[in-house]
């Protein structure tokens, strides 16, 4: 790396230099302006130039350029505007009437592909049956994609899993997900839960995936392959664990814990799989429809002899913030504390998630985007207490350092998330070699290292298997 390429991305990750609100304003004139007045008029010329200029000004020192809004505010590269007024929600909400929650942009786009997407957004009526990015390809724009956030479904099942990690999948936390599958499939076939199956589902969760190093690993990391069956329910589960040890919750609240944050998506079950699996840009109609999980999952969990009390109460509101805000509308009330731990593993586990339309979020812009929902949201003691309990880099991430060594993290630091110790591999693709702790200081007093970046794991690299060596090491 260069030395002006590592400024770029330290200045990129130390703040957005660009703020990504006027760049969503200026796609949001743009479309008026395409709608209004005839292509090549002065004012479009004129909002196109000032646009590209942002734009550039943003790939320049940050590529690509990641435009996400989340539950209302407007990230850049999973890092918050810190412009907030009226004319910004009233644009945020303009996109979320057209059902579009991102904008991303890469390099090497072009003037006409900013004023395609200005007018496409103008026309867009999601009536056509056509994928957003099917019908932006056949307007030739390559440089930008438009899309919608939405958590990772459960039931999406997939055939095939192409990018699947190459490390073999931690025993017990193979055997969860295929538990998951079945208690989920059963439910989509109109059968009752198999409570049977759920309770086996916590126990294994408890006292085994969670003492794996290998399987936190692999459910901390970033996930790049698709949905694997069930994944999500089973991942926000043990990311629920993990926090609720964090904050000292006794054995039997945890239990329940695990069991409700198995089972807060399975209203899913009733949604209909192609509106579920959509790619694009949701109607209104299928928005609602979507929400409506919630209060499904809540009516099929309070049919079910068997379950704790609380499993039902989280489905209901693991989509609510602690004011008011969320679905489904329940006036100010405010979320049981085990729903607002749901909901920070909900957030987190679906944004390092892959998506059908883009890569995941990296570990530590996925705790920058918690960190910025804390407060009006999320419980702020939670997403603190959740970040340090997984740490800016998480186990199994593949870093680099400040003097450019490669290292997979082992093993975390108390009281010094930033600094973990790592086990080094060269170039990514060989076997381990030696181990350094990151939060070793010289004589001075300073740090040897930093850590610079998390980089995704290249082919044939196998993290789990280093976590295992790990694990057997201690
Ligand atoms: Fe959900």
């Amino acid at each position: 790396m260069t030395t002006s390429t590592l400024a770029a991305r330290t200045a990129a990750t130390a703040g957005p230099a660009v703020d990504p609100l006027p760049v969503l304003k200026g796609f949001a004139s743009l479309r008026r302006l395409t709608g209004t007045y005839p292509a090549g008029h002065p004012m479009i010329t004129q909002k196109l130039k000032e646009l590209g200029d942002l734009v550039n000004e943003g790939l320049r020192l940050d590529s690509p350029l990641r435009i996400d809004v989340i539950r209302g505010d407007v990230y850049l590269d999973g890092v918050a505007s810190s412009e907030e007024n009226q004319a910004g929600q009233q644009i945020i909400r303009e996109l979320s009437a057209l059902g579009i929650d991102s904008i991303h942009v890469r390099e090497g786009v072009r003037l006409e592909e900013l004023q395609t997407v200005a007018e496409f957004l103008w026309q867009y009526r999601d009536s056509t049956g056509e994928s957003v990015a099917a019908q932006l390809a056949r307007r030739h724009v390559e440089h930008i994609s438009l899309g919608k956030l939405l958590p990772l479904d459960t039931r999406w099942r997939v055939q095939q899993w192409p990018d699947a990690p190459t490390g073999p999948i931690d025993p017990a936390y193979a055997e969860s997900i295929l538990l998951a599958q079945q208690a989920f499939e059963d439910t989509a076939a109109g059968k009752p839960i198999d409570v049977v199956t759920v309770s086996d589902l916590v126990q294994l969760l408890i006292f085994k995936v969670a003492r794996s190093n290998a399987a936190l690993g692999q459910i901390l990391a970033v996930k790049q392959y698709e949905n694997l069956t069930y994944c999500h329910s089973v991942n926000v589960a043990m990311l629920s664990l993990l926090l609720g040890r964090q904050v000292g919750l006794d054995e039997p609240t945890m239990a329940a814990l695990v069991e409700a944050a198995l089972l807060h998506d399975i209203g899913k079950t009733r949604i209909p799989l192609e509106i579920v699996k959509k790619p694009g840009a949701l109607d209104k109609r299928e928005r609602k429809l979507i929400e409506a999980h919630t209060t499904f999952g809540a009516e099929i969990l309070m049919q079910t002899p068997g379950l704790r009390p609380l499993t039902p109460i989280v489905a209901l509101e693991h989509h609510r913030g602690l004011k008011g805000t969320g679905y489904p509308d329940l006036g100010d009330a405010v979320p049981h504390p085990m729903s607002q731990i749901v909901s920070v593993a909900d957030i987190y586990e679906a944004l390092t998630g892959a998506r059908s339309y883009q890569d995941p979020t990296l570990p530590e812009h996925a705790c920058l985007i918690l960190a910025r929902l804390a407060g009006d949201k999320l419980n702020t003691g939670l997403v603190k207490a959740f970040v340090n309990a997984i740490t800016f880099f998480p186990l199994g991430s593949l870093v680099r350092t400040s003097r450019d060594e490669l290292g997979v993290v082992v093993r975390t630091n108390r009281g010094d998330p930033l600094h973990p110790v790592l086990t080094l591999v060269a170039d990514g693709i060989e076997g381990p070699r030696g181990r350094i702790d990151t939060a070793a200081r010289d004589t001075s007093g300073a740090y040897e290292r930093h850590i610079l970046e998390t980089l995704r794991p290249p082919e044939g690299l196998d993290l789990g298997s280093l976590l295992a060596l790990e694990q057997a090491a201690a």
